[in-house]
């Protein structure tokens, strides 16, 4: 059996969902979390993987219009707030990975509030993206590491891959396995680090249509990959 630990999941086709449906851009944004939140508690009940990544809100996505940047950041601070309970007793344990300085401090504090409460769970580690970028990551992990160097905490010697990925937002395994809703080919600047070796999966269907059905039909084909890793087996 092919080990799943770390899931990565590119959210994307909430608006063409809605467009689709003669919505508005919000109505696919909030049927998307209703599809992210059942998502989350299949994976950690049924113990399918250990860490999930998902890509809610990238450095880019600052520049769409402020309504809809208003709008899913009101989504963000209404779901932090209200999942801790819940969520302490799933045993899932919560990541942020990004800018925090993009956002506005009481999503900042909604955010670490729940990182805190959640930080001695042994469950699910979820990751969320938001104001993510995997360049900006790899360019943050770098002045940390500069710094420590300056500091004379390490030296130019003691760099390399391993040191490297452990300055990084958070220390994370290697991405196993990538899913990217709505049929685009494409990374968006997602986990540049963590991606290295990881399978990708692009089913057609918008992100609000990707349950449980899709997400096992999605696991199942990741059962069936062979991963080599640049060796021959
Ligand atoms: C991409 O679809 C989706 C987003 C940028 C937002 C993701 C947000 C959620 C799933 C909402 C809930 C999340 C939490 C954590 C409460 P798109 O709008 O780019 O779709 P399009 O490409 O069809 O326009």
């Amino acid at each position: 059996m092919t080990k799943l630990n770390h899931l990565g999941i590119i959210v994307d086709g909430n608006g063409r969902w809605a467009k689709e449906r003669g919505l508005s851009r919000s109505e696919g944004h909030k049927a998307g979390a209703e599809a992210l939140k059942n998502i989350i508690l299949y994976l950690s009940r049924e113990k399918l993987v250990k860490f999930l990544s998902l890509y809610v809100f990238s450095t880019e996505n600052f520049g769409r219009p402020a309504e809809e940047v208003n709008y899913l950041m009101d989504l963000f601070l209404k779901w932090f707030t209200t999942v801790k309970k819940e969520y302490r007793k799933e045993n899932i344990k919560i990541y942020f990975s990004g800018r925090k300085e993009y956002l506005k401090p009481n999503i900042v504090k909604a955010m670490d509030t729940l990182e805190e409460e959640t930080k001695n769970n042994t469950g699910l580690v979820v990751n969320f993206c938001l104001g993510y970028g995997g360049r900006a990551e790899i360019v943050d992990a770098t002045k940390k590491i500069v710094k420590k160097v300056q500091n004379n905490e390490i030296t130019i010697d003691d760099i390399d891959e391993k040191l490297f990925a452990k300055n990084l937002y958070h220390e994370l395994p290697d991405v196993d396995f990538l899913i990217r809703t709505s049929g685009e080919n494409r990374i968006s600047n997602f986990m540049l680090w963590q991606i290295s070796y990881a399978e990708f999966y692009i089913p057609k269907v918008y992100f609000p249509d990707f349950d449980i059905k899709e997400l096992d039909k999605a696991l199942l084909e990741y059962e069936n990959r062979d991963r080599r890793f640049g060796k021959v087996k």
